[in-house]
């Protein structure tokens, strides 16, 4: 009866690979190839605020899927594969840079803070940013020198990331443009994809309105994780509008809240 057997690893069986704040790494179901879970946990400044947002991560599973399928299209690489279920999805095995890579448009968030900017102020041009992924150190801000001093990548690997970065920018800059949003900033992490004796930067982790600031071009509304950030409420809304806008989810459609849930 071996036809009957799930060709899927039960859950509870998994190998669980990583756990962070927003999201679980299982094993995958071939070798090089790993399980991305989205939890519905939200946190800021360093885990010190943290709820439960019911919904959020099969949100996020689907407007990251979306935005890595497109990329993957246009030719930016990245580790996704395809999407598995409401919660899930396959994805390369990388090695994680331990940067944080954010870029912006206008000023927001800590960089208005750092040089007193008014947020919203339009920047010269846009500006790229490294993070040392650490949260024992509060993912301290670093240069190209700190960053090749240490080892973190090398400085043909900065080129790279800083290319991948520019092109991400530009494909949702557009993309988010046309369904009258913001891009205002984003951040993306990056992993090497080994390929035989082969090496390639690649985009991991996820794009959603995790890691974005999208605002609302009429109304200037934030459609993204400040309004958990800054305690305005609303979040699961925001996220399904920005789903909504982009065709993922039809008008009346509502976020199925189940699906597989994390075992713990
Ligand atoms: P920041 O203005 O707080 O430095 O954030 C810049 C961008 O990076 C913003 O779009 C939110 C995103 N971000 C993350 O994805 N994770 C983080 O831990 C932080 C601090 C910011």
């Amino acid at each position: 009866m071996d036809f009957l057997k799930p060709r899927y690893t039960p859950m509870n069986r998994r190998r669980r690979i990583y756990e962070g704040k927003a999201k679980v790494l299982y094993e995958g179901p071939e070798p090089g190839t790993l399980i991305q879970h989205f939890k519905d946990d939200a946190t800021a400044f360093n885990a010190q605020k943290h709820e439960v947002i019911d919904g959020k991560g099969v949100l996020n599973n689907r407007i990251s899927e979306f935005v890595f399928s497109h990329l993957n299209d246009i030719g930016v690489p990245t580790h996704f594969i395809r999407r598995l279920n409401m919660r899930e999805q396959l994805i390369r095995e990388v090695e994680i840079i331990p940067l944080e890579v954010v870029v912006r448009n206008v000023a927001a968030g800590s960089l208005a803070t750092r040089l007193g900017l008014e947020e919203g102020t339009q920047l010269p041009r846009s500006i790229i940013e490294f993070y040392y992924k650490n949260d024992a150190l509060n993912d301290p801000m670093v240069s190209e020198e700190h960053i090749t001093a240490f080892g973190w990548a090398t400085p043909q690997e900065i080129d790279d990331i800083m290319a991948l970065a520019i092109r991400v920018n530009d494909f949702l800059s557009g993309l988010f443009l046309g369904v009258g949003i913001r891009l205002v900033d984003f951040k993306i992490e990056t992993g090497r994809l080994w390929e035989g004796d082969m090496m390639r930067i690649v985009v991991a982790d996820e794009i959603s309105p995790d890691s974005c600031r999208l605002w609302d071009i009429k109304s200037s509304d934030k459609l993204d994780k400040d309004r958990f950030r800054k305690d305005l409420g609303g979040l699961i809304e925001a996220y399904t509008e920005v789903a909504k806008r982009l065709g993922i989810m039809s008008e009346n459609e509502k976020v199925q809240t189940g699906g597989p849930r994390l075992v713990q």
